[in-house]
């Protein structure tokens, strides 16, 4: 009998040290998400004005701007800030933005290899 109540308040001990854990670990992944994100430097900011904002910033194209915001830039956290930088490097190395049709009509919207990348070194340092 005397067993029984041991063992049942080791079990609630460790259910408890369970969930302190557990409650620890979300706190800390949340803190992460919640940490505000930088501005886009001036260097990116001046190939985005150049080749990707008439589509992908205010006023531009509904589904563009539902992969990419560029004026919502500010107001995202710094972890969704590294994962669109990524894509933007992707994006722009495998020559998929801006899309076809424009780099055929203008041509000087494409971005050269030099800045490709510019974009891919910042789209890493803020990994
Ligand atoms: C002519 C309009 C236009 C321009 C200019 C443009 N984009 Fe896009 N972009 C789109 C559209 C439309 C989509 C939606 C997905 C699709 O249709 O492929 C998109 C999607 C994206 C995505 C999300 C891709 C995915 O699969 O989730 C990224 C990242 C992106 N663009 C980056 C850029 C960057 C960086 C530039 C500038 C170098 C740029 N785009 C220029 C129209 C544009």
């Amino acid at each position: 009998m005397k067993k029984a109540i041991i063992n049942t308040f080791a079990i609630l001990g460790l259910v408890f040290l369970t969930s302190m854990f557990f409650n620890h670990s979300t706190a800390q992944s949340s803190a992460k998400k919640s940490i505000e994100g930088k501005p886009i430097s001036a260097g990116i900011m001046e190939i985005a004005e150049k080749s990707c904002v008439k589509c992908h910033s205010e006023g531009g194209k509904g589904i563009a701007m539902m992969h990419l915001n560029l004026s919502d830039w500010n107001n995202i956290s710094m972890e969704k800030q590294a994962g669109k930088a990524k894509e933007m490097c992707k994006m722009v190395s495998k020559g998929m933005m801006p899309k076809k049709k424009i780099r055929e009509k203008q041509a000087d919207g494409v971005p050269s290899q030099e800045e490709v990348k510019t974009i891919c070194h910042w789209a890493q340092s803020i990994q």
